[in-house]
């Protein structure tokens, strides 16, 4: 069966580790959503791969393949495929991110003023924002030859953005020759042949431009629901949902961040978990498990199984709090969907539990870290699969 997997919180959640993991067996693994706003972070043998074009299983060799939903940058697909060994897979019906979205995300960002999104700057709101228009390329029209640019052209004008694309055109021809394809008719293929595929998530769920903290969100569609329509197949592809989490949160860019925590502690957590943006090197905001939010992510991705990721970085902290409800206006709300309007204003409740200060991983699963493997798995009525405690693959428990 296939696998998906996917972050539960804002991104960031260590979804390259355990996609790395899990994929040993697989025939290839998938990109379907965002761009090279992705930073997904691979550590083997000692040596540290960041992608953010490609899926993470590049740095296995694994055959890849990028679905229709796929924001494409030819120039960093062309910088990253340099690197990898496995074959890779470009459906010829994603959008081709041109020079010119990346400008107008910036001209964006700046003409927000005090209330830029912080995005990553990779043009990705606006790639999106000219597929829906009707007015980008796809793979297949930059290799068709027979694309009219001039509405695009004229778009960029109108908005005081000079394009001059003939350069671009030739040079993304040249980089997408030969990786076109149908990434639905493979993924079947593979499947009749008894092969699997790995579906890897971009950014998280809280992230989703429709179900997420709209409008702190990216311009994709980051839930698992979303890996069918990416491919141009049914629902019944998509396998188990695995939901990533990080046992603590973290955030980068704007928008509401209820269980945030600043000063001291937040930036000794960010300075122990190594909190800076695997793409802008920016220092990530820090909070703490928000069991309001995550219950919500399991239930707009039907998650079968829970990955937790860091807890070594807890047992290096003397504190550690979770969230089981927000107050909003006075009121208590436990539903994440009524919180998402107010979510500027809601404050989450913290309640402190039982530190994992000082655990020793050699013992595996025992005493505290048990227990707290037992309150998420009560809170969010999943069974806990695979536990992380470190950047290298050899640091996680399997839960049976
Ligand atoms: P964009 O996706 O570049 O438009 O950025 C929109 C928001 O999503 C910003 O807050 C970014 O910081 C955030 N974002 C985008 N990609 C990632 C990611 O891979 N991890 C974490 N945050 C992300
Ligand atoms: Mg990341």
């Amino acid at each position: 069966m296939n696998l998906s997997v996917i972050g539960l919180q804002w991104g960031d959640e260590g979804k390259g580790k355990i996609v790395d993991y899990i994929s040993d067996d697989c025939a290839a693994v998938v990109r379907f959503n965002g761009g090279s706003n992705a930073g997904h972070t691979v550590v083997k043998d000692g040596k540290k791969y960041v992608f953010h074009l490609l899926p993470s299983g590049a740095a296995r060799g694994k055959d890849m393949i990028l679905a229709s939903g796929v924001a494409v940058d030819p120039i960093i697909l062309s910088e990253e495929i340099s690197e990898v060994s496995g074959k890779i897979l470009v459906d010829s019906r994603c959008s081709v991110l041109t020079p010119y979205d990346k400008k107008l995300d910036e001209i964006i960002e700046e003409k927000r003023g005090s209330s830029a999104l912080g995005t990553t700057k990779r043009g990705i709101g606006p790639s999106y924002a000219m597929r829906a228009l009707r007015l980008e390329p796809r793979v297949c029209d930059i290799l068709a030859d027979g694309f009219n640019f001039e509405a695009l052209t004229r778009f960029y004008d109108m908005i005081g953005i000079k394009t001059n694309l003939q350069e671009w055109v030739e040079y993304s021809r040249k980089v997408l020759r030969g990786m076109e394809g149908d990434s639905g008719a493979r993924i079947l293929e593979l499947n009749e042949k008894g092969e699997e595929v790995v579906f890897e998530g971009s950014q998280g769920s809280l992230l989703d431009i429709m179900h997420g903290s709209y409008p702190y969100v990216t311009s994709s569609h980051t839930l698992s629901t979303y890996i069918p329509l990416s491919l141009g197949l049914s629902k019944d592809i998509v396998g188990d949902t695995i939901g990533v989490m990080k046992c603590y949160a973290t955030r980068v860019g704007s928008g509401p961040f209820p269980t945030e925590e600043k000063g001291m502690l937040a930036e000794e957590i960010r300075r122990i978990g190594k909190e800076y943006g695997a793409t802008t090197g920016r220092a990530r905001r820090i909070g703490w498990l928000d069991f309001v939010s995550l219950k919500y992510a399991v239930r707009i991705n039907g998650v079968k199984e829970i990955a937790i990721t860091k807890v070594d970085v807890l047992s290096k902290i003397r504190q550690l709090k979770i969230c089981r409800r927000y107050s909003v206006d006075g009121k208590e709300i436990t539903d994440f969907f009524k919180a998402i309007p107010k979510l500027d204003v809601a404050e989450s409740e913290l309640e402190e539990i039982d530190s994992l200060y000082g655990y020793d991983f050699s013992l595996g699963i025992k005493g505290k870290l048990k227990r707290l493997i037992q309150l998420i798995e009560d809170e969010l009525n999943l069974p806990v699969r695979l536990v992380s405690y470190g950047e290298e693959r050899s640091k996680t428990f399997e839960l049976s």
